[in-house]
C-alpha cells in the first residue's frame, strides 16, 4: 500500500514561468499500485494536452486526488484533503488563478455526485474506467456546475489513453508497473473492489506486450504485472484463445530488456498449476510472491466467503516452495472481522508462525457500505480491534525481522534503481523487494549486480557489490531462520 504518492514523469518547468505558460498538473495517489500506474496514464492524457508538472499543489491549475476507498480510513482522508484544497482555491481565485480540482479513483466510482454535495470543492468526479475521457471532461467542468462521469462505458479506455512519452518512462526510473487485469468477480464480503472496479476484465496479450516493449525500450528493467485479482488474468492472446497469466508472463519476459518479472495481487483460489511451475521455469519472475490470506481460521474465511481453507493454503504455500524453493511470500490479514473469537484469532496468528512470511499488512476491519459483511451481526468493538492488531503486528514484525536478518552474509542479484543519500551509493531492490544500498557507480543504475549482504538495518539492507559472483537466482532459503 502506498499512501500519497506523488507523480513523476511529466516535463517540468520553474515554479517562475509565465502564468500564461503550460498548465501544471498536480496528481495525488492514495491506495494501491493500480492507482499508481493510473495517476501515470491520467498524466500521460494530459501531457498530450500540453500539460506540465507541478511539484506541490500551490502551483498547480489542475489537482487530481486519486482515491482508494478500501478502508473507511482511507475515504476520510480524502475529504480531509478537499477542505485544505478549498482554502489552497480559494487563495488563487483572490489572486485571479483558476484551479481545477478533481477526484479519480474509488471514492469517486463509489460515491459520485455526493462528492461533490458534500465538498462544492469539487469540479469534476472521474471514476476508473473513464480517465480516457479527462481532457474533454475537464475542459466540460471549466464551464462550471461539477461534472461526475461514473460510467462503465462501452470503449476500452487502454486503446485509447496515449502511451507514455520515452521522457516520462525515463523520469519514473527502472522499475515499471503494468495493469493487466481489473475488477474482481470474487465477492469477498468484507471487500467494496468488485463494486468500485466492476467484474474482472483482462488486457489483450499484444497491448500488454506493446506495452512492455515500449518500457523496455526506454531503460525499463522490471515490470509488476497487477490486477485487483491479477491471477484470474485471462486476456485473449495472439491465437484468439484466452491466456493465462503464466502465458502471458513467459511472453512477456522475451521481450529484450526485461530482467525482472513480478506479478500482484493474487487470490490462492487462482493459483494455477503453470502459475506455480511458471515460479520454477521462468527465470526472469522474482522468487517474491504477495499472496493475501485474510485469516487463518477456516470459520471466519467461510464468514468471508474466500472460498478456501486453512489447510487449502499450507498445501498451496507447500506446492509453491517445492517448486521454487527460493521463494517468500507476503499477506494481507483482517482482524476483527465479525464474528471473529479469541480461538479464530489465535489460528490467524499461528498462520503467520507456521507459514513464516516475510512480511505483511495487516488491517483493522472497516464495514464498507454496500458489503454483506458490515451488516453482519457481532461486530467487533474497535478496542478488541486495536489490540489484535497489535499483537498480530507484533507476530508479523518478528518474522520479517528473522526474515532480514537470515539475508546476513548471502549473495542476492540487486537490481540499481537510484542514487542513495551518500555519494557513489546506489539504491537497489532485491529479490524480495528489500531496500539495498551499495556502493556504486551511478552508471549502474538500470543493472542487475550481485551483492553480497554485510548489514541488516530496519529499513534496508547494505551491501557490497560483489563482482566476481555470477549468480542470477538467490539461494533456497532453507538456512533462514523461520522460513
Ligand atoms: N476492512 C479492512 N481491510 C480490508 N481489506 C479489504 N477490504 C477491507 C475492509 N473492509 C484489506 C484486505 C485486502 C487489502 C488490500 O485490504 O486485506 O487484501
Ligand atoms: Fe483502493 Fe482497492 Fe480501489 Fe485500489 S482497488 S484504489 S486498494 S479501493
Amino acid at each position: 500500500m502506498q499512501e500519497g504518492t506523488l507523480l513523476a514523469g511529466l516535463p517540468r518547468i520553474d515554479a517562475g514561468a509565465d502564468a500564461r505558460g503550460p498548465r501544471r498538473l498536480f496528481v495525488k495517489s492514495y491506495g494501491c499500485q493500480m492507482n499508481v500506474y493510473d495517476s501515470q496514464r491520467m498524466a500521460d492524457a494530459l501531457a498530450r494536452e500540453g500539460f506540465v508538472a507541478a511539484d506541490q499543489p500551490d502551483d498547480a491549475d489542475v489537482i487530481i486526488l486519486n482515491t482508494c476507498h478500501i478502508r473507511e480510513k482511507a475515504a476520510e482522508k480524502v475529504y480531509s484533503e478537499l477542505g485544505r484544497l478549498r482554502k489552497l482555491k480559494d487563495g488563487a481565485a483572490t489572486a485571479g488563478r483558476r484551479v481545477m480540482v478533481a477526484v479519480a479513483g474509488c471514492v469517486a466510482q463509489a460515491e459520485g455526485e455526493e462528492i461533490i454535495r458534500r465538498a462544492p470543492v469539487v469540479d469534476l468526479v472521474v471514476g476508473p474506467q473513464s480517465y480516457h475521457r479527462l481532457p474533454d471532461l475537464l475542459a466540460r467542468a471549466e464551464l462550471g456546475g461539477g461534472v461526475v462521469d461514473t460510467e462503465f462505458p462501452a470503449e476500452d479506455k487502454f486503446t485509447v489513453l496515449p502511451p507514455a512519452s520515452r521522457a516520462a518512462i525515463r523520469a519514473r526510473g527502472v522499475t515499471a508497473f503494468v495493469t493487466v487485469q481489473e475488477g474482481c468477480d470474487k465477492f469477498c464480503t468484507f471487500c467494496v473492489v468488485p463494486y468500485t472496479r466492476g467484474a474482472e476484465v483482462s488486457r489483450p496479450v499484444v497491448q500488454i506486450v506493446e506495452e512492455v516493449s515500449r518500457l523496455a525500450d526506454a531503460g525499463v528493467r522490471e515490470v509488476t504485472l497487477i490486477g485487483q485479482n491479477v491471477n484470474a488474468y485471462h486476456g485473449a492472446g495472439p491465437d484468439g484463445r484466452p491466456w493465462t497469466l503464466a502465458r502471458l508472463m513467459t511472453r512477456v519476459a522475451e521481450i529484450p530488456g526485461i530482467a525482472r518479472l513480478r506479478y500482484t495481487t493474487s487470490h490462492p483460489r487462482d493459483m494455477l498449476d503453470d502459475l506455480i511451475a511458471a515460479h520454477r521455469d521462468l527465470p526472469q519472475l522474482m522468487p517474491f510472491l504477495h499472496l493475501p490470506v485474510q485469516s487463518g481460521s477456516d470459520r471466519i474465511l467461510a464468514a468471508m466467503n474466500r472460498r478456501h481453507t486453512r489447510a487449502d493454503y499450507l498445501r498451496l504455500v507447500e506446492r509453491l516452495r517445492r517448486a521454487q524453493p527460493a521463494l517468500a511470500l507476503s499477506s494481507d490479514f483482517i482482524v476483527g472481522f465479525p464474528g471473529e473469537g479469541d480461538q479464530d484469532f489465535r489460528d490467524t496468528v499461528g498462520l503467520v508462525e507456521e507459514v513464516g512470511f516475510a512480511g505483511a499488512f495487516s488491517f483493522k476491519y472497516s464495514p464498507r457500505p454496500g458489503t454483506p459483511a458490515a451488516t453482519m451481526e457481532s461486530q467487533a468493538p474497535e478496542p478488541l480491534k486495536v489490540e489484535r492488531l497489535a499483537v498480530l503486528q507484533a507476530a508479523i514484525d518478528r518474522r520479517q525481522a528473522a526474515f532480514n536478518a537470515g539475508c546476513l552474509g548471502r549473495t542476492f542479484d540487486v537490481l540499481m534503481e537510484k542514487p542513495g543519500r551518500r555519494p557513489v551509493q546506489l539504491v537497489g531492490r532485491s529479490p524480495y523487494l528489500q531496500a539495498v544500498q551499495a556502493l556504486a557507480p551511478p552508471q549502474m543504475i538500470g543493472q542487475v549486480v550481485p551483492v553480497t549482504i554485510v548489514e541488516v538495518g530496519s529499513n534496508s539492507l547494505f551491501g557490497v557489490v560483489n563482482e566476481a559472483s555470477g549468480r542470477t537466482r538467490p539461494e533456497p532459503l532453507a538456512a533462514v531462520p523461520g522460513a
